[in-house]
Parts: C-alpha cells; sequence; structure tokens
C-alpha cells in the first residue's frame, strides 16, 4: 500500500463567506482543469463557510476540513462546535493543535488527545500539528519537544485508531514567517517522527502515516520539500489563500 500524499490549505481567520466561497469555486476551477495527480486536496475555511465548502466539493474529489474541534459530543460549552457537529455536515478532516491554538487559547497535548480520541470516533482523520520554538531548535531541545508531543498527544491510541492520524510537522519559528525549514532540516525531523511511530506501533503503520510538512511553503519551495522522502505533502497558510500559489503547490506532489 502506498502512503497517501496531501496538500491542505489552512484558511485561518480570513475570508468572509462570500469571499469564502470566491476562493472555493477557483480553486475547484483550476484543479479540475489543471491536477491529474493522485494526492488529496483539502480545504480548511473558517466555520461558517463549512457547510456551503462541502456542498460545493462534493463530487469533486476535494475536501473539506475544520479547524478546530471540541472533544465532547454536545454539552455547556459556549462558543464551540464539536466533532460530531462537524460529522454530520459531512468533514472529513480536522486540525488539531495547531500551533496558534496552542499559543493563544491554551491547548495543552492532553487537550489535544481528547479531541483526536473523538474525532477517530466518528471517522473524522485528525491533522495533528507539532513543532518546535526557534528557542528550543537553538538549545537543541527540538527532537525531546517533538517526541513529547507525539507521545502525549497521539500515542493513547491503539494501532487501529493511529493508523487514520495525520501528523503535520510545523516548526512555529516558519509559520508566516516567510522562513521555511530547509529540506534537509524537515526531512530530519520526519524520518525521526517515523521512527518514534515504527518504535510505538509497527514498522508497516509507520510506512503509511501521512507527515505533512507546515510553515512558509510557497510554490518556490514545494518541490523540493515534497521531494524528500518522508515527506507526504503540505500544510499551507499564507499561500493558500491565493488560488494559484496554492494550485502551484498542489502540482508540486508527485
Ligand atoms: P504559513 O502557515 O504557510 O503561512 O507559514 C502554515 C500554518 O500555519 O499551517
Amino acid at each position: 500500500m502506498k502512503r497517501q500524499k496531501i496538500v491542505a490549505g489552512n484558511w485561518k481567520m480570513y475570508k468572509k463567506l462570500d469571499e469564502s466561497h470566491a476562493l472555493i469555486a477557483e480553486v475547484r476551477g483550476i484543479v479540475r482543469d489543471e491536477y491529474r495527480g493522485e494526492g488529496k486536496v483539502v480545504l480548511i475555511p473558517n466555520f461558517l463557510a463549512l457547510p456551503s465548502a462541502v456542498r460545493l466539493l462534493e463530487g469533486t474529489g476535494l475536501c473539506v476540513g475544520a479547524q478546530n474541534a471540541h472533544s465532547e459530543d454536545q454539552g455547556a460549552f459556549t462558543g464551540e462546535i464539536s466533532a460530531s457537529m462537524l460529522q454530520a455536515i459531512g468533514v472529513q478532516y480536522c486540525l488539531v493543535g495547531h500551533s496558534e491554538r496552542r499559543q493563544y487559547f491554551g491547548e495543552t497535548n492532553e487537550i489535544c488527545a481528547n479531541k483526536v480520541k473523538s474525532l477517530i470516533r466518528l471517522g473524522i482523520k485528525p491533522i495533528f500539528c507539532i513543532g518546535e520554538t526557534l528557542d528550543q531548535r537553538q538549545n537543541k531541545r527540538h527532537f525531546r519537544e517533538i517526541e513529547e508531543q507525539i507521545v502525549q498527544g497521539l500515542f493513547h491510541l491503539d494501532r487501529k485508531e493511529f493508523a487514520q492520524v495525520i501528523i503535520a510537522y510545523e516548526p512555529i519559528w516558519a509559520i508566516g514567517t516567510g522562513l521555511s525549514a530547509s529540506s534537509d532540516q524537515a526531512q530530519e525531523i520526519h524520518a525521526y517522527i517515523r521512527k518514534l511511530i515504527a518504535n510505538q506501533y509497527t514498522e508497516e503503520i509507520s510506512s503509511l502515516i501521512p507527515i505533512l510538512y507546515g510553515g512558509s511553503v510557497k510554490p518556490e519551495n514545494a518541490t523540493s520539500l515534497f521531494l524528500q522522502p518522508d515527506i507526504d505533502g503540505g500544510l499551507i497558510g499564507g499561500a493558500s489563500l491565493r488560488a494559484r500559489d496554492f494550485i502551484d503547490i498542489v502540482k508540486a506532489m508527485r
């Protein structure tokens, strides 16, 4: 079996509803005209745009993801959206533990672990985000940090559950800064993550888990990143807001 390649566009808190619709339509059109590959394309707009994104992308092969989900199915959690609510409208992917959620909304590995469990139970694929700060890298603590996030956030899953996971390695110093990790730096961490998974589960499971790179991916650096043996695509922020750039990154998936 071959690993699934994936390019996902995280639109963050950008694009009002009509702007989201326009961008979805533009991306849909260009992907249809220009992309013949087998990689998955996932669009991750804000919550308001999710129902129409699901409708607009039905039957196109493009998928819809959410940026966050609460782990409880329902309850008195004002302002939250549950994984089961996402499932009910046909969302197929969901980011978990993006560094902005960890930094600004206090998400811990434990909170992320519960979200992952709930999403998998409902058949939604979690895109679990991990990454180190610049300070951690400079002090050579990045391997330890990555390991801790993976162990605490994912290793409570059994083999069958874990096989549903997608991991996105996003060094925090590379997100939105224009400063991408080099292909070698990214490959080194991706190979390390794969080794951790093989040790905890099996070689086979490890070889099948998609590990995406995120952090200032652009059309200019996507090809060299995606050519690395353990990089299976990307999680794209800024460049996913421009249809042309996003498609060019999608086309770098081979
Ligand atoms: P960026 O964001 O591509 O703008 O660096 C990536 C992300 O936050 O997922």
